[in-house]
C-alpha cells in the first residue's frame, strides 16, 4: 500500500440525530423517536473516514470555544487525526446539524454554520499533503485559496448545493455528486469533461470520464440503518483509492463498499469503517 498524507479541508459540527419511523412533513410533528449526538460534519467525516482506511489524515476547520466543540471532535482526536491547525473562534458557536433519520435509514438535515461559516482564506496556510478532500459546508473561497496553486490530488464534493462550483472545476481531479446534485449542476458540469463519480444510493454509483461511463457498480443490498455520512465516505475512500492508483473499477468498488458499510450503523462519525471491513465487502461484488 502506498503511504499517502490526505488534507481534509471542512466542516465540523455536532449532529443531534433523532431516529423516527417517519420523516415530519411541513406543520406536521413526529413522535416516538430515540435522540443521540454524534459527532459529524462533512469535513470531519471525510477525516475520520480516511484516518480509519489507515491514511495519515489533517483536518482543517473551524469550531466555537464551547462544549460543542468537546464532543465534535472526541473521535477525531482519538483516532489520531491531526488536528493542530484546526480555528478556534470565541466568538461564535460550534457548527450544529438537526438530523431525522426515519426507518429507511432517510435522512432530512438542517444545518446552523456557526464557526464553519467563519473559516476564511486567511486561515489556511500551504497545504502540505498528497491531496485535499473537500465539500460545501465552508465558504467557497476558503477552497479556491487552498485549491489554486495546489499540485496534489484535489476531490470536490459540492455538497450542499452552491452557486460557485464552475470557478473550482478547473482545480478538480474527481467532483463527487448525488443524483439530486447533478440534476441541480447540470449546467456547470455540462462543459466538466474530468473525472465525475455520480452515486445514486442503493444503486450504486458510476464514475465517468469526458462525460464517458468508465466504471459502474451496483452492490449486493444491504438494509440501510441510517444513510447519514455515506456520502463523505465514499468520497474518502473513492478519493484515497485514485490516489493508491487503484483501477476506475476497484476504486469504485471500495467507494461502494464503504458507504455501504456506513448504512448498517445509527450516526455518523462511529459508523466509519475500517479499511480491512471495506475490502471484506468489496471482495464479495
Ligand atoms: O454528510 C453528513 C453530514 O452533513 C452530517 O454529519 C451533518 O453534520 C452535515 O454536515
Amino acid at each position: 500500500m502506498v503511504s499517502l498524507k490526505v488534507c481534509s479541508l471542512g466542516s465540523i459540527n455536532l449532529d443531534f440525530t433523532i431516529q423516527t419511523h417517519s420523516l415530519p412533513t411541513a406543520g406536521n410533528t413526529v413522535g416516538g423517536g430515540h435522540f443521540n449526538t454524534f459527532p459529524g460534519g462533512k469535513g470531519a467525516n471525510v477525516a475520520l473516514a480516511t484516518k480509519k482506511m489507515g491514511v495519515d489524515t489533517t483536518l482543517l476547520g473551524a469550531v466555537g470555544n464551547d462544549d460543542f466543540a468537546n464532543e465534535a471532535l472526541v473521535l477525531l482526536k482519538k483516532s489520531g487525526v491531526d488536528l493542530s491547525n484546526l480555528v478556534i473562534f470565541d466568538d461564535v458557536s460550534t457548527g450544529i446539524a438537526f438530523i431525522n433519520v426515519d426507518e429507511s435509514g432517510e435522512n432530512q438535515i438542517a444545518v446552523a454554520s456557526g464557526a464553519n461559516a467563519n473559516f476564511f482564506p486567511e486561515h489556511i496556510g500551504a497545504i502540505d499533503s498528497d491531496g485535499i478532500i473537500t465539500q460545501f459546508e465552508i465558504p467557497l473561497e476558503t477552497i479556491f485559496k487552498a485549491i489554486k496553486d495546489y499540485k496534489g490530488f484535489v476531490a470536490i464534493n459540492p455538497s450542499p448545493v452552491l452557486d460557485g462550483l464552475d470557478k473550482l472545476l478547473p482545480y478538480a481531479s474527481v467532483i463527487i455528486v448525488n443524483e439530486g446534485e447533478y440534476q441541480a449542476y447540470a449546467e456547470t458540469l455540462s462543459s466538466y469533461t474530468g473525472l465525475l463519480a455520480v452515486t445514486k444510493g442503493a444503486e450504486g454509483a458510476v464514475l465517468f470520464k469526458n462525460k464517458i461511463t468508465v466504471a459502474s457498480i451496483k452492490p449486493p443490498q444491504m438494509k440501510a440503518i441510517d444513510t447519514t455520512g455515506a456520502g463523505d465516505c465514499f468520497a474518502a475512500a473513492l478519493s484515497i483509492s485514485l490516489m493508491e492508483g487503484k483501477s476506475y473499477e476497484e476504486a469504485l468498488e471500495f467507494a461502494c463498499a464503504a458507504g455501504a458499510l456506513v448504512t448498517q450503523k445509527v450516526g455518523t462519525q462511529p459508523a466509519m469503517p475500517s479499511r480491512p471491513e471495506i475490502e471484506k465487502l468489496s471482495s464479495t461484488f
